[in-house]
């Protein structure tokens, strides 16, 4: 009977490790209003994947993002700043990849974009660039491209399919 406990006790924890990856990387979004006015271009970002001064910075600048004008009414321009400022990666330091983001970041500098954050950076150099560059992905500000889980801010390696290659086998 002892046994039975102490071998159930392993097999319970080893089902949590490898189950790890449907623990949360970032809080998911859950404001209507940021999904219609920003993911209807992209994907909806996560607010937890920049600290707060890097929203305010790409928000100020929605005439001139990347390429294109993404301007907003007065009235969502406040809703949604306020929205990403209560919902940046230092007020969801609970969450390991705000966390690991933000502790990334050298100090007085402020990101230009998710994919461009050291963090970032360092977790995709194991990736062969044509992986990125190819046309099903384009670049890599495309997280749902590979990371079949984004939407719920789950970027674990178990969900990870690139297009024309496959699972991720580390
Ligand atoms: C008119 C289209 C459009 C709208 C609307 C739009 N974006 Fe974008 N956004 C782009 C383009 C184009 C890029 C560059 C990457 C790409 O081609 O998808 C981009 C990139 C980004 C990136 C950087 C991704 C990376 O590489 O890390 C962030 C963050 C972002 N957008 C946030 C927002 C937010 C917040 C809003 C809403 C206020 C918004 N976007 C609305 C077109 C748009
Ligand atoms: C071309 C496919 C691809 C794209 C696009 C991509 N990723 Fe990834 N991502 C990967 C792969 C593959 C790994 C695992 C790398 C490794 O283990 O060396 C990874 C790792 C990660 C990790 C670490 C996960 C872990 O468990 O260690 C995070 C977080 C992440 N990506 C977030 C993002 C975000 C956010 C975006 C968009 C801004 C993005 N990724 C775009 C393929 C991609």
């Amino acid at each position: 009977m002892k046994y039975l406990i102490f071998l159930t006790l392993i097999i319970n924890s080893l089902f949590a490790e490898s189950y790890s990856s449907t623990k949360t990387d970032v809080a998911p979004v859950n404001n209507q209003l940021y999904i219609n006015e920003c993911a209807s271009c992209h994907f909806a970002y996560q607010p937890g994947l920049l600290p707060a001064n890097a929203w305010t910075k790409i928000m100020k600048n929605l005439d001139k993002h990347f390429g294109t004008d993404a301007s907003l009414a007065p009235e969502d321009f406040q809703t949604l700043s306020k929205y990403l400022e209560d919902n940046s990666a230092e007020k969801n330091m609970q969450y390991k990849r705000s966390n690991r983001i933000v502790s990334s970041i050298p100090a007085g500098q402020i990101p230009d974009s998710i994919s461009t954050t050291p963090y970032m950076i360092k977790k995709h150099s194991e990736l062969r660039k044509n992986m990125i560059t190819q046309p099903e992905v384009k670049g890599l500000f495309n997280c749902v491209a590979c990371h079949t889980t984004a939407d719920k801010g789950i970027y674990g390696e178990r969900d990870i399919k690139i297009p024309n290659y496959g699972r991720w086998e580390d």
